[in-house]
């Protein structure tokens, strides 16, 4: 290797050391270029926007806010009589935007479809301008978008698929050209939707009984029971010969390009074969090495012990001719290969042990690295384990980190997933760094636990599947860092615990017929993830320590001094850390009846992050 020459080094340090400069400087003149195009040139009336200019510093701009990192979070261009056009190459070049909004002005032109690079903006405000032209497909591709306001303009076209959208909760569209059909929303979670005036035709969508008429009014072309008027019957296509002779034609020609395929893939898979065997033969004497007990102690050391084959395969070793057949791979394509000899074969880790099981990282050769959790004691059956799982998997959110494969015999239940390196909220929390882990991150680290959580109770609740052991051990982050719920639904609830009162709530449900004591515990359980991000302490055990100071804290009016330091010294707001304690104080209820559904948690949780987003926009229409 060459060696590095010396000067190299003091400008790489000054590279190091004076990032923030050269980058305030680009978002400074792309602030500015938007600026410009947006008013057309003109300097708006309102004496306060000449503080727009390069030699200032961007977040004491008027319309513009930052956050403690001095990056800018919302831009604000309100009732100026801008009369431009919105430059979206330039704006979402500043990637830390969650708000833009140009309400009330005169601005023309289209949304280009470069809006997509917004990718963290959760609020766009258009409404009230001489917008024309599609909304385009590349919105419903902005994940984190809830409101969208595109009200009293002159849009046309169809709609992009906005359902898409997850987390959305507001779309207001009245006043407009726009065309084709409503799509289904998820209508459950908008808190806002208006299209009337427009020319929207066709059935009108299920709208789960929370919008009326008056959503839809002045759309002479939809029809269905809200609109009293009688959707036409569903005519067939009529194809005509001329259609069909086309359709031959062009079904023979997939059919020959099917065969070719095949043909190709088989003749490369035997040249391949002929030209492996020979590396094979290597590989299984590399494989036997890595295998080897010897292998095994020399990786010993404090923090990471090495299972021993004997003793993961304890159980299963006298029933290891049904060991291959019962080993269920679900969905996850890349691993449809996986055995459960393979599993046993590969080195392993043992990463923590619980109340419930062992979990372990199993490492293969290729890279790919699973963790295993080995539940012991658990007198399911495998029959009703097997369905548990199954259902298990038919619930996926972004959240909750999916099954990979479950394997099951009399004594032993192991359940496989994808090892996500970028470990626990609980190494997070732990790590001593919680200098670095801001209250905005805490903030979405919450929503997001409570969407993924909400989401599994709504799709479980009749099968009476909880997580059952929610802890912040139990949050992975992603390789995203975002944070995924695991080993949800491992355990059965059945010991009403956390709760004193918990025993005759349990009964008296029971009696009811509904038993979502286990559903309650999962709150309580997040409550506790609610002070430990509050807190930066660690629950222990059950959490209820951790809930009990907290809990005196309060009484005595002593609120503030439950925070984490890092919070306060951040400069988080205290008004918005006390509303998501009381959000947690109302899961820590000792009544489980009296604690709250996930689904207001979601609520009462997103509505802080918004008045975190936008403390100065507070009018709904
Ligand atoms: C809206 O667009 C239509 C054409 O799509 C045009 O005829 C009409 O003048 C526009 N209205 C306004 C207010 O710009
Ligand atoms: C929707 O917008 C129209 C037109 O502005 C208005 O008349 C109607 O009341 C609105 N509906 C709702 C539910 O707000």
């Amino acid at each position: 290797m060459k060696p590095i020459p010396l000067w190299v080094l003091p400008i790489s340090l000054l590279l190091l050391f004076n990032p923030s400069n050269s980058a305030d400087d680009v978002v400074k003149q792309t602030l500015l270029n938007f600026f410009k195009n947006l008013s057309n040139g003109n300097i708006p009336k309102d004496p306060k926007f000449f503080g727009w200019n390069s030699s200032s510093d961007p977040c004491s701009w008027q319309g513009i806010n930052c956050d403690t990192q001095l990056s800018v979070k919302r831009v604000v261009l309100e009732n100026l009589e801008l009369s431009g056009i919105l430059d979206t190459n330039s704006i979402c070049s500043v990637s830390s935007l969650t708000v833009l909004s140009a309400q009330n002005n005169s601005i023309h032109g289209g949304i280009p479809s470069e809006i997509l690079n917004c990718k963290r903006l959760t609020h766009l405000y258009l409404n009230n301008n001489q917008f024309s032209g599609n909304l385009p497909e590349s919105l419903s591709r902005l994940n984190n978008l809830k409101r969208l306001f595109v009200f009293n303009n002159n849009f046309s076209g169809n709609l992009p698929d906005l359902p898409k959208i997850s987390g959305l909760l507001s779309f207001l569209a009245q006043n407009n050209q726009l065309t084709g059909e409503i799509p289904q929303f998820n209508f459950e979670n908008l808190v806002a939707f208006n299209v009337s005036f427009n020319n929207f035709s066709g059935p009108v969508p299920e709208l789960g009984g929370r919008f009326g008429t008056n959503s839809l009014i002045g759309n002479s072309g939809l029809c269905g029971k809200l609109v009293e008027k009688l959707c036409p019957p569903p005519v067939s296509e009529k194809v005509s010969p001329k259609k069909r002779d086309v359709e031959r034609v062009l079904m023979f020609l997939g059919y020959s390009l099917l065969a070719l395929v095949f043909i190709m893939f088989f003749t490369f898979k035997i040249i391949f074969r002929k030209k492996t065997k020979g590396k094979e033969v290597e590989h299984k004497k590399k494989k036997a090495v890595m295998d080897s007990p010897i292998n095994h102690s020399s990786e010993t050391n404090d923090s990471k012990t090495p299972m021993s084959k004997s003793e993961y395969s304890m159980a299963s070793s006298n029933e290891s001719d049904m060991m291959s057949s019962s080993l269920v791979v679900l969905t996850n394509p890349a691993m449809k290969e996986l055995k459960f000899e393979d599993l046993l074969r590969a080195p392993a880790e043992l990463l923590g042990r619980g109340r419930y099981g062992c979990l372990y990282k199993v490492m293969f050769d290729d890279g790919i690295n699973l963790a295993v959790k080995r539940i012991k004691d658990w007198t399911i059956s495998p029959e009703d384990f097997q369905k548990r799982m199954r259902t298990i998997d038919q619930a996926k959110h972004p959240n909750v980190l999916p099954v990979v494969a479950f394997y099951c015999a009399k004594q032993e239940k192991l359940v496989v997933y994808e090892y996500q390196k970028n470990g626990s909220l609980f190494q997070i929390l732990q790590g001593g760094e919680s200098g670095k882990f801001y209250w905005d991150s805490r903030l979405s680290v919450a929503s997001s636990i409570a969407e993924g959580l909400a989401f599994m109770h709504k799709e479980l609740y009749e099968d009476g599947i909880s997580h059952g052991n929610l802890k912040s051990s139990n949050i992975l982050m992603n390789k995203n860092m975002d944070p995924c719920i695991s080993e949800y639904g491992l355990m059965a609830v059945d010991s009403p615990a956390p709760s004193p009162v918990g025993h005759a709530n349990k009964s008296m449900n029971q009696r009811r017929g509904r038993p979502d004591y286990p559903f309650k515990a999962d709150i309580f359980n997040f409550g506790v993830i609610l002070l430990e991000l509050l807190t930066g302490k660690l629950a222990q055990n059950n959490g209820l320590n951790l809930a009990n100071w907290v809990h005196s804290a309060v009484r005595e009016e002593w609120t503030v001094e439950v925070f984490d330091k890092a919070l306060v010294t951040e400069g988080a707001s205290e008004e918005r850390m006390v509303s998501l304690l009381q959000v947690a104080l109302k899961c820590l209820n000792p009544s489980p009846e009296s604690r709250p559904n996930l689904n207001q948690v979601v609520t009462m949780i997103n509505t802080i992050k918004e008045e975190e987003e936008m403390p100065s926009i507070v009018s709904e229409p």
